[in-house]
């Protein structure tokens, strides 16, 4: 046993032993003096389980941080959660957006419901903002499987719009239709958390051993704020398919079918903005520099529906319809993700990116993956400006655009991907790039 640990269980030893003399005295005391000295020595008493609450708290916390395992591979893992926080027992419902496309809704749905291990746990609450029949017909149809709500819609609730932005109309009614659906399911319903999809989002199998295997992760630690199903660069080419558990932490928050808690909905909510949830969320005094947990292999993928959207198939031929969504099922219950612990993900992934990678020149990478006695080895490319990470990411055929002046998927600036059996990693070099620029954009020359 660890000496801390020791330390821990003796303090509560003669913790409990005192406490129990004190309340002795008190107790014996109290059958001679008067009720004044009775009271004063109970405040006494609570002052100091008070006190000692604190103490018992405290050192918790350090039994915590201080102990210290090794991973086969020898980096040493300094942060855990213990077992039995791991199992996450409130429901997290699935709040699933809709307005007009039944179709969409109707297979969305049928695959949540097919995939989910449990009713109880995992409520289906689909909500509507706009009037088409056909879109609660399908609900309908789910009879007491699922939840329904509609909304006044969008187009009836006056919304005020900038002329300016009036072909952005649908980015307004979709914000507004998130504050809507999410009061409704961490106000009216007192929800812990939500798993937010839109009905164009296809789902993989895991989807719910995902989420539900993660949701301890968004509990203690403040640096994250979503688990994220989505993979911006999870095309097949771009990923190690067999390593369908592979987790990663990332800065960029990409939606499309994701996490939340209440206590971060309470904390957005108040200050929700009328349209462009999403970059709203990316934006730096929004995001404060937190980060969601993404897969290596995405839990979500886009269906044919989602061409016709707000975006108007933006990405959508290129990238989102690429997205490969996991077909080898996770029990993600029987994997320790504390890996994914802010400081150990940190070390892990220097040490895989400054140690175990080979750094190479852009130029090099293409002949490096196709030499057979290469695989399994791992390599760094550094950028050193937007426009060479953009040339350098095109190469890769990995996404080349920045919101926020984050790299989609990037951590810490680093983007990584699969190619051929080889990972490797797009590095800042951080004399020239000290942290995340928000002026950094993709010039019109370089196309989507
Ligand atoms: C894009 C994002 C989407 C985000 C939205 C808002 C992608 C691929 N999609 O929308 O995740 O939420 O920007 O910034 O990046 N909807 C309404 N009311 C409407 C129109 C749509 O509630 O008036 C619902 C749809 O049913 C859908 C969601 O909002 O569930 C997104 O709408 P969609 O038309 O799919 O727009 P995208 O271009 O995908
Ligand atoms: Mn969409």
């Amino acid at each position: 046993m660890q000496s801390v640990t020791k330390l821990f269980i003796a303090f509560i030893f003669v913790f409990i032993l005192w406490t129990l003399y004190v309340e002795n005295q008190i107790t014996n005391r109290s059958r001679t003096d008067n009720i004044d000295d009775l009271l004063e020595s109970a405040t006494r008493l609570e002052r100091l389980l008070e006190y000692e609450k604190k103490k018992i708290k405290e050192l918790t916390a350090d039994v915590k941080r201080l102990n210290v395992r090794k991973r086969p591979g020898g980096l040493v893992m300094e942060e855990m959660v213990s077992p039995d926080l791991k199992h996450w027992k409130d429901p997290i419902p699935v709040l699933v957006f809709s307005c007009n496309r039944a179709q969409a809704v109707r297979d969305h749905v049928q695959k949540l419901i097919r995939y989910r291990p449990s009713q109880e746990r995992f409520p289906i609450i689909v909500s509507q903002d706009c009037d088409n029949e056909n879109v609660k017909n399908e609900v309908m149809q789910f009879g007491d499987k699922v939840q329904y709500i509609k909304h006044v819609a969008g187009d009836k609730a006056n919304i005020t719009i900038p002329p300016s932005h009036r072909q952005y109309t649908a980015y307004y009614r979709i914000a507004r239709h998130y504050k809507l659906a999410l009061n409704h399911v961490f106000v009216d319903k007192g929800y812990t958390s939500v798993i937010i999809t839109e009905d164009d989002l296809d789902i993989a199998p895991d989807f719910f051993s995902y989420f539900s295997n993660t949701r301890y992760l968004l509990e203690n630690d403040e640096k994250l704020w979503c688990v994220t199903a989505w993979n911006d660069n999870g095309k097949i080419e771009n990923i190690d398919v067999n390593a369908a558990s592979r987790l990663y932490r990332s800065d960029f928050f990409a939606g499309l079918g994701w996490m939340m808690t209440s206590k971060t909905w309470h904390e957005l909510e108040p200050i929700w903005p009328t349209g462009f949830w999403d970059d709203w969320m990316r934006e730096p005094v929004q995001r404060k520099e937190r980060q969601c947990i993404r897969p290596e292999v995405s839990r979500t993928g886009m269906m044919s529906y989602g061409k016709e959207g707000a975006s108007k198939g933006q990405f959508f031929s290129k990238h989102l319809i690429k997205i490969k969504v996991n077909d080898k099922y996770t029990d993600f219950s029987k994997i320790d993700l504390d890996y994914l612990l802010p400081g150990n993900f940190a070390k892990k992934t220097k040490f895989e990116v400054r140690e175990e990678a080979i750094e190479l020149g852009i130029d090099d990478v293409a002949s490096f993956v196709f030499k057979p006695e290469n695989k399994g080895k791992s390599v760094r490319v550094v950028y050193d400006g937007n426009v060479d990470y953009i040339r350098k990411a095109d190469k890769l055929h990995v996404m080349h655009d920045f919101k926020a002046g984050v790299p989609r998927t990037a951590y810490d600036g680093i983007v990584t991907c699969f190619i051929n059996g080889i990972r490797i990693y797009l590095v800042p070099d951080r004399t020239k790039v000290p942290g995340y620029d928000p002026q950094w954009a993709v010039p019109p020359s370089f196309g989507e």
